[in-house]
């Protein structure tokens, strides 16, 4: 991996005197060094996407496709450098990192498709004599500069999320990535440098939070939209007129059902992979596992022996299930948590045990509803089991948390199914499987604490877009 990368502003490559080093998550040697942007650039940054606004809305839709489909197929021919980045920057696990790049250039995909497919709306405004002869109809317009900060976890996949929904739309952003992960961004950054976007469309800096906040504040910016921990909210509370979209944590749960519809084995193997995979560092991360009383003894039994075989180490290996946290206070972070449900009366079914920021996976019984292991985020390889004996008080515990992402429900009756649909408080019920699931093109966010809004390209061209109305006197009717 080359050693020095610039940052994109108004869709240029610039060095800069200041950077910010990159460290190898499992080494923990410096692995490349960024530039870091200050206060000035972002504000550069910013005018320059304020200038760019009427040239993007004028950027023909097929044109926009035409960028996207030319970063999918850069990505695509790009998938093992792209991997190994992730896998050095983010500690990622070799297999999930190519999972996330092939997700990357779904994203991709699916903005290109959708980016001749933004329409309007035929209205029928003769309602009465007063309006007779009217016609009306809407189109879609860039809602124009919208800014982004992203988190570590996805570095190239949650940037898409924001990045290939705003090129669709026509809408000129500014992207501060996650400061532990920029590669991700600035990949992406060298593959839209290499189109013919208008100048001023896209600017990419790591840069402090503090010289952030005019992303956050500049009231040229229409649309802000942030994934990242609860902190959003205290963001939005700065935001001032701007639409704001927030995709915050979660500590999803999964029920496990008398009849849970599906063998035993893969329950299993969906609950590790859903609740261990990249280190449980996923806002959809399995965390909290609620099963009937008839399968309990027998899943804890079978997951237990799963999670055991799990091989945590150098992420660049094949085998390696679990990878290093993103850093080793995370890491302390979890393990203080686990030893507070210990010592809240938890018994450990696996028991996790750290050194440095690795953290091999745990799954514990028995946690106290009011410990932070169960209340809060554990963005960690720790789950949690518990039984329960009726569905509907399943459900109600699974609603008992101040979030509300997404939640999955192993079960084979078609009542619970809907039950389950009907009643939890989440962004999307994961029927058959784990709520780790995503597919790109699914409306994407949460309720309560968990956010604001919706991404999934679609959802997110909606918000990055804005009806604009033509009302027409047709006096020959
Ligand atoms: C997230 O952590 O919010 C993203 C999960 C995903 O895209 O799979």
């Amino acid at each position: 991996m080359r050693n020095d990368w610039p940052y994109y502003i108004a869709g240029l490559p610039r060095p800069s005197s200041t950077t910010l080093e990159v460290r190898d998550k499992f080494t923990g040697e410096c692995a490349a060094r960024v530039a870091f942007a200050d206060a000035d650039a972002v504000d550069q940054a910013i005018s320059a996407a304020w200038d760019a606004r009427p040239a993007m809305a004028a950027f023909p839709p097929d044109a926009r496709r035409d960028v996207l489909e030319h970063c999918a197929a850069r990505f695509t021919e790009r998938r093992e450098e792209l991997a190994h980045a992730l896998c050095v920057e983010a500690g990622k696990p070799i297999r999930d990192a190519r999972g996330e790049v092939d997700r990357l250039v779904d994203t991709f995909r699916i903005a290109a498709g959708e980016a001749t497919r933004i329409g309007g709306e035929v209205l029928e405004l003769q309602l009465s004599e007063r309006t007779r002869g009217y016609r009306g109809m809407t189109r879609r317009v860039p809602v124009g500069v919208c800014s982004f900060i992203t988190p570590f976890n996805f570095p190239l996949n949650l940037v898409a999320h924001k990045v290939a929904p705003a090129i669709a739309a026509g809408s000129p952003f500014v992207l501060k990535p996650a400061a532990k992960t920029p590669l991700g961004a600035l990949i992406i950054g060298e593959v839209l440098a290499e189109t013919d976007l208008p100048p001023g469309a896209f600017s990419i800096l790591p840069c402090s939070n503090e010289d952030a906040a005019a992303l956050v504040e500049d009231e040229r910016i229409a649309l802000f939209s942030f994934t990242g921990g609860e902190v959003g909210w205290e963001l939005k509370s700065r935001a001032g007129r701007k639409k704001v979209v927030l995709e915050l944590g979660g500590n999803a749960a999964c029920i496990v059902d008398a009849d849970p519809g599906r063998g035993l084995d893969d329950v299993v193997s969906r609950l590790v992979s859903g609740a261990y995979y990249q280190s449980g560092q996923s806002c959809i991360s399995v965390q909290r596992i609620l099963a009937h009383s008839s399968v309990y003894g027998e899943l804890r039994e079978r997951l237990g022996a799963a999670v055991d075989k799990l091989v945590a180490g150098d992420p660049h290996r094949e085998e390696t299930f679990i990878g290093p946290m993103i850093d080793e206070d995370a890491a302390c972070r979890v393990e203080e948590w686990v030893a507070e449900a210990l010592d809240g009366g938890a018994t450990a079914i696996v028991r996790p045990r750290r050194d440095g920021n690795l953290l091999t996976p745990g799954l514990l019984e028995g946690v106290p509803r009011d410990a932070r292991l169960y209340r809060d985020e554990v963005f960690g390889p720790v789950a949690l089991m518990e039984p329960f004996d009726d569905f509907d008080d399943a459900l109600a515990r699974v609603n008992d948390s101040r979030f509300g992402l997404q939640a999955g429900v192993f079960t084979g009756s078609l009542d619970h199914a809907m039950r389950a649909w009907d009643t939890l408080e989440v962004g999307g019920v994961v029927v058959g499987d784990v709520p780790s699931f995503r597919v790109d093109n699914m409306p994407y966010g949460g309720v309560k604490a968990s956010g604001l809004g919706r991404e999934g390209v679609r959802s997110a061209i909606e918000d990055m877009t804005e009806p604009r109305l033509l009302v027409i006197r047709d006096l020959t009717r």
